[in-house]
């Protein structure tokens, strides 16, 4: 089955400090991942390296197929994140959220709808 995410021999250090420390592993498409260890591990450290926030000190990460060091714009657009807090804009409206949103993804006008705000357009609450 083919291999979604590719990690090889994944090092990053911080001068001196080797905060991951050569790991490898392989995720199959459809499988359900979950990166786990105690705290300072290295798992957000790890985890920028895959989504192309951090550049490895060496090792390679493939993504859906793209070498993220070499091809880190196709990478990012072939993934999600869903964020561990929420990213909602109190302030706005749902619909105004839903607009930022799509705005910062790069979504043309005229598939954002209308440009109006819609004012009774129920607040977001966390
Ligand atoms: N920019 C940096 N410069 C120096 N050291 C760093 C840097 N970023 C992380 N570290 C160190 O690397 C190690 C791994 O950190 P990381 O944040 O990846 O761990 P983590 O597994 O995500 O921890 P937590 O469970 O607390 O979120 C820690 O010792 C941390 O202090
Ligand atoms: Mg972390």
């Amino acid at each position: 089955m083919e291999n979604i995410i590719e990690v090889k021999n994944l090092v990053k250090k911080f001068k001196d400090f080797t905060a991951v420390s050569d790991i490898s592993f392989n995720i199959k498409k459809g499988e359900v991942f979950a990166f786990l260890g105690p705290n300072g591990a290295g798992k957000t450290t790890s985890i920028k390296m895959l989504t192309t926030l951090l550049k490895p000190t060496s090792g390679e990460v493939f993504l859906n197929g793209h070498h993220v060091a070499e091809d880190p714009h196709k990478t990012r657009k072939s993934i999600g994140i869903v964020f561990q807090d929420p990213s909602l804009d109190n302030e706005l409206t749902a619909y105004e959220n839903m607009q930022f949103h799509a705005i910062l993804y790069g979504i043309k006008k005229i598939f954002r709808g209308n440009e109006t705000p819609i004012r009774n357009c129920p607040r977001t609450f966390t």
